[in-house]
């Protein structure tokens, strides 16, 4: 597991955004698996800036993690609506084919199935992340066992009032999602996942050393092999310093409104 540490969420994103693209360029024909959720902005407004410099998505094809049973796409608060609005919109090249689940679907069932089946058939390259703070990934929240494959999940108290300020009133939070599975998520080829602010610092800590459960399901990554944390000073303050391999804090070192030369690559 590897972890970095910057000194800013915009610091972060660049980072994150210049490793999406490293597999964009890598592959032949790329598959992405996306995330929703405030902390991945500052990735997606970076990489909608590779974009805007000519990265080409024509041959991307991408896989997001979950979506709220309930909404349909024109929902404000649907991930159908968070990814078209903060990644795809005005996009000068689109990814070929964009995938969310349709939390819409009259046989659930069936849509998860059929969700299994399109990531069967398009191995990810790159699985991004966050991390609720009850450790889920995904909608895979805690619980005595893991569900593999898509599935139908029940929300946590925590999730839904982790999620109200989404929402005008705690009431409007859907109850239910339908999530990728773990297995799912750690048969990703490679996995980032990306944590800012104290609020993660204690479960971003136990995600990297605590012991493997299922109430925790972020500890499940410490089974993978590729697998990069992508924290900020505050989410990263529960760690002790040796875990950071003694690495530097990173920067941009940019104060400017544009973002600066990205320092690391590796
Ligand atoms: C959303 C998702 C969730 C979020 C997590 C963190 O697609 O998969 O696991 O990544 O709830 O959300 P934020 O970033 O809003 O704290």
């Amino acid at each position: 597991m590897k972890i970095r540490v910057f000194d800013s969420a915009r610091s972060a994103g660049l980072y994150a955004a210049s490793l999406m693209e490293a597999v964009i360029l890598r592959e032949d024909n790329p598959v992405l698996g996306l995330a929703t959720g405030g902390t991945v902005l500052p990735c997606y407004q970076a990489f909608r800036g590779l974009v805007w410099c000519g990265l080409d998505l024509s041959r991307t094809t991408t896989i997001n993690l979950d979506e709220y049973i309930g909404l349909d796409a024109q929902h404000p608060q649907s991930y159908h609506y968070f990814m078209e609005h903060n990644l795809f919109a005005g996009l000068p090249s689109r990814p070929r084919a964009v995938h969310i689940p349709d939390g819409t679907a009259g046989d659930l069932e069936r849509e998860c199935a059929r969700y299994d089946d399109l990531i069967h058939r398009n191995p990810i390259d790159f699985q991004l992340l966050g991390i609720g703070t009850n450790g889920h990934i995904g909608f895979n929240e805690p619980s005595h066992s893991l569900l593999s494959r898509t599935h139908v999940v029940s929300l946590t108290e925590e999730t839904i009032a982790s999620n109200a300020r989404f929402f005008e009133r705690v009431e409007d939070v859907p109850r239910r999602a339908l999530t990728m599975g773990v297995q799912s998520i750690l048969q990703a080829r490679q996995i980032v996942l990306m944590a800012f602010g104290r609020a993660k610092a204690d479960v971003v800590a136990r995600a990297v050393q605590g012991e493997v459960r299922t109430d925790l399901p972020a500890t499940m990554l410490q089974l993978h092999r590729d697998v990069t944390f992508i924290l900020d000073v505050d989410s990263a303050s529960a760690l002790p310093r040796e875990v950071w391999g003694g690495h530097a804090v990173l920067s941009d070192a940019s104060d400017g409104p544009e973002p600066g030369p990205l320092l690391s690559r590796s």
